[in-house]
This record gives structure tokens, sequence and C-alpha cells, in this order.
């Protein structure tokens, strides 16, 4: 009998991380690499904000806070939700973790028994089904298409649900395909949540401020009031913020879950960074107009790799609404072989060869639960894009 958990050999680990780290790990050895797999913004975290984390341990503000945040950030989150997003808040419906993504882990972790199923839109972020197994419940996947621009309909949700579902989690703009839901389109998808009061809604919009040309984000509990009792409101300030490492995630719900939620990680990592929280105060508080700078730039670099990988024959690469990813179909690739007689069977196949004959790292489709797909982050320099775009073009050029 294995040492290890049962529970444990029902997960894998994070895709997303392994290609990364196989990237390094050929960089190190001298190949030259461009890593497309992270997914973090290429830009360095605004200065004043820096400054906010500087002056926090100046000021000797390094000590344990509360578990779920201390009430200044809570107050600038509650502020956050009233003036972006038309939701009131109190600070007792606030949670602040180490990252959104232990936030969203908290949650399942404090409402899944075993038999409890959650329904997840595919292509979905990689953590979601790995997340839901480890708190002991069941993914249920509703599969968009590329041909319904990977979006779940109404009708899809309808036909996931059943009367064990606790949760659906909705990601928008999403990673990996930067989807992003119109109003009208989460309106058909809150209207079969009314329908079904045992369902609660996980919100994941990490990606609110990164949306492009004349895209409006919303969020469920702003578009359907009545969920306002049922829903988790998850954000953080790690992707729009350019502030992935200092791990700061937040969320707004009912009182009793927040400190449930409250419960767990005072029993794992108690409080989230005490500087981090500091320096997100001034990210909440502060000026955002580098928020809509950034967003010129990451149009741009969109509007260069969607138009570069659209002029491949066999690649399909519908164009986002936000985030800062692309998931091109390869489906006119698949059974083709490259000149050393690799044959591109899947789209694993095609992220392995590409990576081994060209240096470039992408994430592949199955990673995220649509196939046959692949994930490019363009949170990179423009330059490095046009080389990288050019090398994937001369390599499926030779493709026989
Ligand atoms: C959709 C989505 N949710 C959550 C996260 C996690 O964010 P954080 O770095 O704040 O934990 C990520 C990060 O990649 C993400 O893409």
């Amino acid at each position: 009998m294995s040492f290890l958990s049962e529970t444990l050999s029902r997960v894998k680990p994070s895709p997303t991380i392994a290609v990364t780290t196989l990237a390094g790990e050929l960089k190190a050895a001298g190949k030259d690499v461009i890593g497309l797999g992270a997914g973090e913004p290429d830009f360095d975290t605004p200065a004043n904000i820096k400054a906010a984390g500087i002056a926090a341990i100046e000021a000797g503000k390094t000590k344990y806070t509360a578990p779920d945040g201390i009430p200044e950030l809570k107050q600038a989150i509650c502020d956050k939700f009233a003036r972006e997003n038309g939701l009131n808040y109190t600070p007792q419906q606030i949670s602040v973790g180490t990252g959104g993504k232990q936030i969203l882990y908290n949650a399942l972790m404090a409402t899944l028994n075993p038999g409890d199923e959650v329904v997840i839109p595919a292509p979905y972020w990689v953590s979601y089904p790995d997340m839901v197994l480890l708190a002991g419940g069941t993914p249920v996947i509703a599969a968009a298409t590329l041909e319904n621009s990977f979006k779940i309909t109404p009708d899809q949700l309808e036909a996931a649900i059943t009367p064990k579902t606790k949760w659906l989690i909705f990601n928008s703009p999403s990673n990996p395909t930067g989807a992003g839901y119109s109003l009208a389109e989460l309106k058909g998808l809150t209207d079969v949540l009314m329908r079904h009061p045992h369902v609660w809604v996980m919100t994941d919009d990490m990606y609110e401020h990164l949306a492009y040309d004349d895209f409006e984000f919303c969020t469920p509990a702003q578009v359907e009031p009545g969920l306002y009792e049922r829903t988790l409101t998850c954000n953080g300030v790690s992707k729009a913020y350019a502030m992935t490492g200092w791990r700061i995630g937040y969320a707004a719900g009912p009182v009793e879950l927040i400190a449930a939620m409250r419960k767990i990680q005072s029993q794992s990592t108690s409080n989230p960074c005490t500087i981090s929280q500091w320096a997100a105060i001034e990210a909440l508080n502060g000026p955002q107009d580098f928020l809509v700078t950034n967003n010129v730039t990451f149009k741009r670099r969109r509007d260069l790799v969607v138009s570069m990988l659209s002029e491949i024959d066999g690649i399909t690469c519908p164009v986002p609404e936000g985030a800062f990813y692309v998931y091109p179909s390869i489906a006119g690739l698949i059974g083709k072989t490259t000149p050393d007689g690799t044959v591109i069977s899947n789209d694993e196949a095609f992220s392995r060869a590409l990576l081994e004959t060209t240096g470039v790292a992408v994430v592949f489709g199955a990673a995220f639960g649509l196939s046959p797909n692949f994930r490019v982050s363009y949170a990179t320099s423009d330059e490095a894009l046009k080389e990288a775009c050019t090398r994937i073009q001369n390599f499926c050029a030779e493709l026989t």
C-alpha cells in the first residue's frame, strides 16, 4: 500500500507549471526557448504598489493578521465591488487569501462532500477539476465548442445540472481561451440557475480588467441579483496589477460561507502575507490608469498573434474578448508528420514537437479539457511573439 493518500492519486500536477519548468530547463541547457506557457503579465508591479509594500515593511507591519485579511483591505475590497461591479458587501462578507487559487480551494474544501458535483465549463483553468477532486467532489464537465466561441449555452448548463450539483464555476474572461461572456450570454446562464435554487455560483473574475475592444465585463451576482445569496464572487490582484508573486486573492459572499473559509485558512496557511495585503490596498485604492495603458499593449499583442497564427493552413484562431491567451485549433494538422517522422497525433504531440524543434513552449489543449488546441500566452514582448509565431508558421509549413 502506498504511503501517499488515495486523494492524491486522483489529481495530477499542474500541466502549465510543468511546461514552464520544462522550457526553463531547456533554456538553462542552452536552447533558444521562447516561453508562451506562463500565465502572468510581463509588466513590473506598478511603482506606487511596490512603495506601499516597502512602507508597510518600514512601518513594522510585518506581523500576523486576522486569518482572512486586515480590516483596511476588506474595506478596500468592499469599495471595489461597489464602485466597479455595483455589488454591496460588508467586510464580514469578504475573505482574503494567498492568491485567487487559495480562495477557490478554501471555498471548495469548505463546502464539498463526497458525491457532490461541480459543473465546470471546458475549456477550463487547469486547477478547477483537480481542486474539486482534492476536496472530495466530482467535476462534471460541460464542454463548449470553438463554433460557439468557447462559451457554454444555457441548454448545456441545464443538461449538466443534477440534484447533486453544488456549484457552477464560472470564469470570464477565461483562461485558457480569453472568451468573455456578454451580458446577454451571461443572463442566459443565470436564468437557468434561477430555476435550480440548490446550485451555487463560484465566479472567477481574475481577468476582469483585461478586456479589449468594446467588451464589457459583467459578473453573475450583478447580472442576476436573485443569485446574490448563493454566489461567491472571486477576484484578485495578480493579473490586472501584475502582482502574481505577491499572492493576494479575495472573495465576497454569504457570511456563513466566508466564516467556513476562514476556519480552513486558519488551520492551513493562516493569513496571507501582511506586506502584500498593504500593497493590495494601494492597488485597489490607488490610480488605475496603467490598466488602460497595459490593455493597449495586450490588445496589440493579441491582434498580432491572432493574425500571424490565422495565416497558417490547418490552424483556426478565434479572436478572444479578454485575458492574455489565444486558444487556436489545430484540427487541420492532426495526422500530419514532421520532417523527422513524428506524427502529430494530438495536441500534446504537436506541443512537444514544436518545443523540441523550434524552442517555442505552448500548453497543449488536452490539459484544459478541449482538443485539439493549444494555448498561447501573449503576455510577453512583441518581438518575442513575432519570432515565436514565425517559428510556428515555419514548423507547420514543414508538416506533410
Ligand atoms: C482563471 C484563473 N483563476 C485563478 C488563478 C490564480 O490566481 P492567483 O495567482 O491569484 O492564485 C489563475 C492564474 O493563473 C487563473 O488563470
